[in-house]
């Protein structure tokens, strides 16, 4: 079955990139000339993805703004002929079929995609953490290749240092082939000790919406929130799971790093930008 659905979770408070995040929202946070949220709606689009949900909260609705049409704008540079920006904006707006609903408190990631439920309906769905941005090949493409020959739920993962995996989870994997895994175990946050490879979910998956009857008896865990991950527990322990290594790289938008190595690396592929970054960069690193 193909996958055509996608749900964005954008409703997190973003605390680690305060103050930026406080009246913006790190979603919206630019990669130089594009807000992160796009980045993350194009990558949907490109794995052809038809609707999409945005999981937003309060002081988020300038995602909305976003994605709809600008008539002042659209007037403005039509009349003054930009006629390349005027047909950049309009397709914005024309990316997908996207809607927007709010997650009324933030209870955890869980409870984020909870709110989906009705959106999603009898489909399985992609799902785009809002503030991981992948660089490369589409991730939810081929997150969807792997749902389609398998027709199990698929964890987009990456490896992760053994010390840095407390801040992320660890999945039991058996290797298929190249890049490819079974998944039937996983644990949230795992404590020193606690871990069951170095392989975590780095915010991509495909899920059945088997997915919301089990989210809907999940209890709070690692830090309060209803997690995503014990969710999927459980259904890596009963029907399975799949896991694939995309080729993309992974971008934490979370995290102040994340944020400049992204821009970074868009703006050394930024048609405009690219040789005179590049040229700033060397120049930089002959200082170091
Ligand atoms: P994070 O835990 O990385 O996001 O959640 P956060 O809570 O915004 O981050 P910090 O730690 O306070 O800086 C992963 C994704 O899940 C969404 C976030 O927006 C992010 O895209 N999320 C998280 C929700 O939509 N709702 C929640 O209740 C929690």
């Amino acid at each position: 079955m193909k996958v055509r659905k996608a749900v964005i979770p954008a409703a997190g408070l973003g605390t680690r990139m305060l103050p930026a995040s406080k009246a913006v929202p790190k979603e919206m946070l630019p990669l130089i000339d594009k807000p992160v949220i796009q980045f993350i709606v194009e990558e949907a689009v490109a794995a052809g993805i038809e609707e999409i949900l945005i999981i937003t909260n309060r002081g988020k609705s300038v995602m909305e703004d976003h994605f709809d049409r600008s008539p002042e704008l659209e007037a403005r540079l039509t009349a003054s002929g930009k006629d390349t920006v005027l047909r950049d904006m309009v397709a914005i707006s024309k990316m997908a079929n996207i809607q927007y609903i709010r997650q009324q408190e933030t209870k955890g990631l869980g409870h984020a995609v909870y709110c989906a439920k009705s959106f999603v309906g009898d489909d399985p769905f992609a799902v785009l953490y809002g503030d991981d941005i992948v660089m490369g090949p589409s991730a939810t493409g081929e997150l969807c290749q792997v749902y389609q020959r398998f027709g199990k739920g698929v964890l987009g993962v990456k490896q992760v240092p053994m010390e840095h995996l407390s801040r992320y989870s660890s999945l039991k994997t058996e290797m298929i082939e190249e890049r490819l895994f079974s998944v039937s175990d996983m644990i949230e946050k795992p404590k020193p000790g606690e871990e069951m490879s170095n392989y975590a979910i780095l915010g991509r998956c495909i899920l059945p919406p088997e997915i919301f009857d089990i989210l809907q008896n999940t209890p709070p865990g690692a830090g309060g929130e209803i997690q995503l991950t014990d969710a999927m527990k459980v259904l890596a322990r009963s029907v399975g799971m799949m896991a694939f290594d995309y080729t993309g790289t992974h971008y934490d938008m979370g995290n102040r790093l994340g944020v400049i190595s992204a821009a970074i690396e868009y703006g050394l592929t930024h048609p405009e930008l690219g040789e005179n970054l590049s040229r700033y960069i060397k120049e930089v690193a002959g200082r170091l």
